[in-house]
């Protein structure tokens, strides 16, 4: 019998559907009597919240568990929760001492329980994917930022060959249209003025994300739509022309493409080709002209030659991402693509990812330097490192670095002076008009 804890501390890892789920869980213990750790507290619960997505994540969620050892050997109350979670399942325990419960995605709202349990001396392990959504489980919004998450879907269909997603977080399922709707409200109420829609397939949403965009808009108070991850066979004419026609959607779109080879992209299982793939987003432009596209990319998939790799940069030259993510591709054992012939070497690898990168900051550069002298809202989101400089997003996603005394969840005007690959300087418009 251990005393149930009272301080927690969340740590979440890898996507933005896991910083959502860190904050439902974050509501969700302190609705049950909990509170959070402070950054200079001990907390007596942590909840290691893990992503799966590339090598090595069970062995770095496994050292993590280990650094919660304090110095004279006690340790605080371990949940392990997340896709490593999922994926371990109770194997988590046998390699591990220091992991007194196991929490899979669909099971969060259990946690209080499953505190309970480890009080009695049990060492719980819940990673069903029950058909019922744990969101009928879990206490409503209350505190939130300007900028809020909300997971609309959850699951992928796709088995793109190197993904474990799939297999971490399951089938597509999204979730009741209105329960949704309520819960932007929620947010709204609770100080958001902007919401981005999460999901791993988002433009799959049942109930069609164009409609569900449609009906957010109404929202007052809400000024600010976005929605990630897509993928492009799901982009439907429907949610393209929302993009022309719904004034709070912004103009940003994370569309993955991963490759620009059309043999890879078949050995991807992506059930795109790179023309189809440009096409769609000549339809997204016509609908939205000033769009910024950013996008995922893999390089070293096995079999890709010297010249499926270029084909992968010249998409990106014909997109002109204005911004992306790129990765070495890891093999995830129980996918199609870890058993796949024709692994490119290293030090391949290491090359063509250094010259992707290269070329996608030349593109968010331009795209970005495209920005200056143009007058933009931005919406406050942190404080910047130097004193009195504030740091705001741009429609398009940009990070906006600014000196105002505006606070956090300010709408700003702003006047971009100068423009960085990952960044933007601006002043506030009053003071420049002042001037
Ligand atoms: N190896 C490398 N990158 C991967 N991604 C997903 N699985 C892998 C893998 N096995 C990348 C894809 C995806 C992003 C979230 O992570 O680009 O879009
Ligand atoms: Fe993974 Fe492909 Fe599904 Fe994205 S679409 S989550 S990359 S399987």
């Amino acid at each position: 019998m251990t005393d149930l804890p009272q301080r927690f501390r969340i740590k979440s890892f890898g996507c933005q559907m896991n910083v959502y789920d860190g904050e439902r869980m974050a509501e969700l213990l302190e609705s049950s009597g909990m509170r959070a750790a402070g950054p200079a507290d001990d907390a007596d619960l942590v909840v290691l919240n893990t992503c799966h997505i590339r090598e090595k994540a069970a062995e770095k969620a496994y050292s993590d568990v280990g650094r919660l050892t304090r110095e004279d050997g006690t340790r605080p109350l371990v949940a392990l929760a997340g896709c490593v979670a999922q994926a371990e399942g109770p194997e988590a325990k046998r390699r591990s001492k220091a992991i007194d419960m196991v929490v899979g995605p669909q099971a969060y709202h259990r946690l209080p329980d499953m505190i309970a349990q480890v009080a009695r001396g049990e060492r719980p392990v819940d990673t069903n994917m029950p058909a019922i959504s744990k969101f009928d489980a879990l206490p409503a919004r209350r505190r939130v930022g300007p900028s809020a998450f909300l997971t609309v879907q959850e699951g992928c269909d796709k088995f793109c060959t190197y993904c474990v997603v799939p297999y971490t977080r399951g089938a597509e399922i999204s979730r009741p249209f209105d329960d949704v709707v309520a819960e932007a409200q929620g947010l709204v109420d609770g100080g958001a003025r902007e919401i981005t829609l999460l999901g791993q397939n988002v433009n799959a949403f049942e109930g069609g994300l164009d409609k569900l965009i449609r009906a957010i808009a109404k929202i007052d108070g809400l000024e600010r739509i976005r929605y990630t991850t897509s993928h492009p066979a799901d982009m439907s004419d429907a949610l393209i022309a929302a993009h022309g026609e719904v004034d709070k959607l912004m103009p940003y779109l994370h569309l993955p493409v991963q490759s620009g080879s059309d043999r890879i992209l078949k050995a991807m299982n992506r059930s795109h080709t790179a023309e189809s793939y440009l096409r769609t987003l000549d339809k997204v432009r016509a609908a939205r002209p000033d769009i910024a596209i950013s996008g995922d990319f893999i390089v070293g998939f096995p079999g890709e030659s010297d010249e499926d790799f270029t084909d992968t940069l010249a998409i990106v030259d014909a997109v002109g991402y204005a911004s992306a993510y790129s990765f070495k591709y890891s093999p995830r054992p129980g996918t199609p693509a870890a058993t796949m012939e024709g692994a490119v070497e290293a030090h391949v690898m290491d090359e063509r990812l250094q010259r992707l990168q290269s070329r996608l900051a030349e593109h968010s550069l331009a795209f970005n330097r495209a920005t200056i002298g143009k007058d933009l809202k931005i919406l406050i989101d942190r404080k910047g490192r130097l004193p009195g400089q504030m740091i705001g997003k741009s429609p398009w996603l940009q990070s906006v670095f600014v000196d105002t005394d505006a606070a956090i969840g300010d709408m700003v005007d702003v006047t971009v002076t100068h423009a960085l690959p990952n960044s933007l300087g601006g002043v506030l418009r009053d003071a420049r008009v002042a001037a």
